[in-house]
């Protein structure tokens, strides 16, 4: 199959981690479900994450110093659903989760695989999604991971927003 469809078909099959991206400004929170991803530099640490113009959180997040980047375990796939399946637009996420106030004020979830906050370097609009590079300034890793949330597990999830 040539052309975008070849594309699509071929990003549909490509399976990868799933994040729950949370921010703060202004006393507002606002967080959501995110495949759009990247570590791009070692040195020095860049991670790079994609927002939908539409959500909530790309709102909040234009007006955020930082991001928090968690990765969910699957036996809490719940997040995901919340995260991924609302909109802060019409709901208080947090409410429905546990989390504190973390590095730099970011909201952290508490059932998080792990989880770190980066510095917003840099926005970039690359079409319908805006690029946020981040230098990261905490973080919080275990050993070793359970099962994590992955594209899989959630890609028929009717997201809060279209993208
Ligand atoms: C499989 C899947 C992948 C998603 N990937 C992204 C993404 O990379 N970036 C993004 O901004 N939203 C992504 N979303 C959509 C948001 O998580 C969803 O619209 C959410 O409800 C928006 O919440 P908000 O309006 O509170 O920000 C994805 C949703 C699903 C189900």
């Amino acid at each position: 199959m040539d052309g975008p469809d070849g594309f699509d078909r071929l990003m549909s099959l490509v399976d990868y981690p799933m994040y729950v991206v949370t921010t703060r400004a202004d006393d507002e929170s606002a967080g959501c479900l995110v495949g759009f991803t990247s570590q791009v530099s070692i040195g020095p640490p860049r991670f790079l994450v994609g927002l939908s113009k539409r959500n909530h959180t790309y709102r909040v997040a234009q007006r955020a110093d930082h991001l928090a980047v968690h990765l969910v375990p699957r036996r809490h796939g719940e997040l995901a659903q919340l995260f991924g399946g609302e909109t802060g637009d019409r709901s208080d996420k947090f409410a429905g989760c546990a989390w504190h106030s973390g590095p730099n004020g970011m909201p952290i979830l508490d059932d998080a695989a792990g989880w770190f906050v980066g510095e917003v370097l840099s926005r970039y609009d690359v079409g319908d999604h805006v690029g946020f590079l981040l230098e990261p300034v905490a973080g919080s890793a275990p050993d070793k991971f359970e099962p994590l949330v992955t594209f899989s597990d959630v890609r028929d999830l009717d997201p809060g927003h279209e993208a």
